[in-house]
């Protein structure tokens, strides 16, 4: 270790828009069926962002959560990172949006683009600028509303998507904490899930729709969570056995599944969000935290194994003792 300082999370928060979008819906606007839906992927329903909420909407308010919880105000904040694929605008980032939504001015803030392992990214990258001494409080984000870069007619990919945001604040702490984190990108498998469109010349080109190979995303995901799982206990000489919770990205039940299988962990140990939220791809691995430590699930001294893959492919975990 460099020094004694880490950084540990102080406070979470989260938010999903009030619209909830069942799959009973679904089965009126896509040829589906809940069945079909829910015996694939442990999806219900998921929520929808009303027209006039943007990211920096949502993220505000998980942020303003989050800020509460951990008794800081806006003005505390050293740094503020956001992960999203679904950003207010070309640019500013949605970052800087939140900074002057929230009222933050003292802080850098910028966007961290690793689709659904955006969370990962974020932490780890808030845990470095902390642990170096160069700032004692950050907040970290994921925000989404992939209803809008959903095409709304393909039934392969409408059903598995939904909208929210969660957020964590860290602060400067002398023991851990985050514990470790473990980051990675192959982006050979680029076309595998992606969204192929860009703004050129005053108009969209390409499809800005997502676009994905379910079986080849599904094969992807299992294979390398099975590698982060053993590359993280590795790293920091645990058993299994000491894992107390897993907060894996929520894609797909059967996906989380296999991790928990992985780890020998009963799925009791493993907090799922996806029946109700569905994939918020950034957003969705904070959601479930704030989830289980607003319930009282999660206590201090636990293990907890973060962990997420997305599209790059990208994907990583971090280890947090609580
Ligand atoms: N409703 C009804 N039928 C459907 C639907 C739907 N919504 N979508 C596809 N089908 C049909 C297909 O057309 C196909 O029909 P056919 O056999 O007549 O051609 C049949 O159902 C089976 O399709 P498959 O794609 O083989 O179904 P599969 O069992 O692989 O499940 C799924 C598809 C759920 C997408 C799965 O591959 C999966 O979960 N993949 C992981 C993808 C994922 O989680 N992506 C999220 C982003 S990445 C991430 O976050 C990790």
């Amino acid at each position: 270790m460099r020094n004694n300082i880490y950084s540990k999370v102080v406070g979470t928060g989260g938010y999903l828009p009030e619209k909830v979008l069942t799959n009973h819906d679904l089965e009126r606007m896509v040829d589906t069926s809940h069945e079909w839906i829910y015996e694939r992927t442990g999806i219900r329903e998921r929520h929808v962002a009303a027209e006039d909420e943007k990211t920096s909407d949502l993220a505000l308010h998980a942020s303003r959560r989050a800020l509460d919880a951990a008794s800081l105000a806006p003005s505390d904040l050293d740094l503020i990172v956001l992960a999203t694929t679904t950003p207010d605008m070309v640019f500013p980032s949605t970052a800087c949006l939140l900074q002057a939504k929230l009222g933050a001015h003292n802080s850098p803030a910028f966007d961290v683009q690793a689709v659904c392992s955006g969370f990962i990214y974020g932490m780890a990258t808030a845990d470095q600028f902390i642990r170096s001494g160069q700032y004692r409080n950050a907040l970290v984000v994921g925000a989404e509303i992939y209803s809008r870069i959903l095409d709304w007619k393909d039934r392969t990919t409408c059903v598995l998507f939904g909208d929210g945001a969660g957020a964590v604040v860290l602060s400067r702490s002398d023991a851990p904490g985050i514990v470790s984190h473990h980051l990675h990108a192959d982006g050979r498998y680029a076309n595998m899930l992606a969204v192929p469109g860009t703004v050129s010349g005053g108009e969209v080109s390409g499809r800005p729709f997502v676009k994905m190979d379910g079986a080849g995303v599904f094969k992807f995901a299992v294979k390398v969570l099975d590698e982060i799982v053993e590359e993280t206990l590795t790293a920091n000489g645990l058993e299994k056995s000491d894992i107390d919770w897993l907060i894996p990205h929520q894609a797909n039940i059967r996906i989380i599944q296999a991790t928990a299988k992985k780890l020998r962990l009963s799925m009791e140990k493993v907090v799922v969000t996806v029946d109700r939220h569905a994939n918020t791809s950034a957003a969705s691995i904070p959601l479930a935290l704030d989830e289980a430590v607003r319930d009282g699930r999660i206590r201090s001294s636990q293990h907890l194994l973060l962990e997420g893959v997305g599209g790059g492919f990208t994907w990583g975990s971090v280890l947090v003792r609580w």
